[in-house]
């Protein structure tokens, strides 16, 4: 576990997005590029040096004004930055990302879909093969809105919009019963108690598009399927959605995060950025306990004593520094 600690401002969380963009080629705070870019500069670049299964390796991004990001690795120029999470998955905490529980169900669909590549990298493309097909059908019941074609130019894409729903109920299923008994025990210890997690929504039959079809065609959208499904975030039947209290909904965040780093071979890294704020002390000593046995823990702070473990490495961050 690596601690780093520095005052309000110092570069905690800009330390910790470094991280996350040099592992997933991302910003997990879903930026535009210039953002990450020093004021008045017009390009960025990152270097970091990964061991993983015992073997090092040179990981590289480079963001340019205008012509966005790229990546190598071990000095091979990769097709997308983000094709570097395959390799070095890492799990974020940050404060923005409480939406996945108390946020509205897209936050939560996308965040269980991004679990679920992570969990079954072989189905990973079918949430995208999924939003490509109800694109497509979109824009076909638009050009029958506008007389442009008939209804039966609809079926092809009727037919996969269904089939390619099932698997990623089938798929989001599978992921949150993975999850599950991870996630209750988890939370369980942090104070939740009957952690549980539900999916809300079901697979439709090709007679339910077209039950449907005249509203699909006067609002131009496919009104039915997991682009409108949720997850139930609960404890002891309670959703935490609407009724958890901050500090809860932090756990079960917490928790989530904590069921899938045991899942994931070969351990993932877990960066924390402020997770310890509105923790009671009862809770901070539970999570130490806990990240203690996670081998690869980033977390930050404001002060070290906050969090009751001996960290393997303390990291001080002062403006333009960390030593
Ligand atoms: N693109 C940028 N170029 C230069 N400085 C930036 C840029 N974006 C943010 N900053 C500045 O970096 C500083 C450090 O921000 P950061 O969020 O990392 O602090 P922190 O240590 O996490 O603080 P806190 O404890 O309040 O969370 C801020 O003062 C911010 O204004
Ligand atoms: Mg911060």
């Amino acid at each position: 576990m690596v601690v780093v600690e520095g005052e309000n401002g110092a570069g905690k969380t800009n330390l910790l997005e470094a991280i996350h963009v040099g592992t997933q080629g991302f910003s997990p705070r879903a930026r535009n590029d210039a953002q990450l870019i020093r004021f008045g500069e017009q390009a960025a670049a990152l270097t970091l040096e990964v061991e993983r299964d015992r073997t090092r390796h040179e990981l590289k991004v480079s963001l340019v004004t205008g012509e966005g990001r790229s990546a190598t690795l071990d000095g091979g120029r990769l097709a997308s930055a983000e094709l570097l999470r395959r390799d070095f998955p890492a799990l974020v905490f940050t404060p923005d990302r409480l939406a996945v529980v108390k946020g509205g169900p897209a936050a939560r669909r996308a965040y269980f879909d991004r679990v679920a590549s992570r969990l079954f990298p072989a189905r990973a493309g079918i949430p995208q093969d999924y939003a490509a097909a109800l694109a497509q059908r979109n824009a076909g019941l638009r050009r029958v809105q506008l007389g442009l074609s008939d209804r039966g130019s609809l079926e092809p894409w009727t037919a996969r919009v269904s089939a390619l729903g099932a698997e990623l109920i089938a798929l989001r299923v599978a992921t949150l019963e993975a999850l599950a008994a991870g996630f209750a025990a988890a939370a369980g210890e942090l104070g939740l108690p009957e952690g549980t997690l539900a999916y809300e929504g079901e697979a439709a039959a090709l007679a339910a598009y077209d039950a449907r079809l005249a509203q699909d065609v006067s609002r131009g959208s496919t009104g039915l399927g997991p682009h409108l499904h949720d997850v139930r975030i609960s404890s002891a039947s309670r959703e935490l959605r609407p009724y958890g209290s901050q500090g809860e909904q932090r756990l079960a965040l917490l928790a989530l995060l904590l069921a899938e780093v045991e899942l994931l071979p070969g351990g993932p890294l877990l960066l924390l950025d402020d997770v310890l704020s509105e923790l009671d002390g009862r809770r901070r000593e539970v999570l130490a306990a806990r990240l203690t046995g996670v081998e690869q823990t980033v977390i930050t702070t404001t002060h070290r004593s906050l969090l009751p473990a001996e960290p393997a490495q303390v990291v001080s961050v002062t403006p333009g520094r960390a030593v």
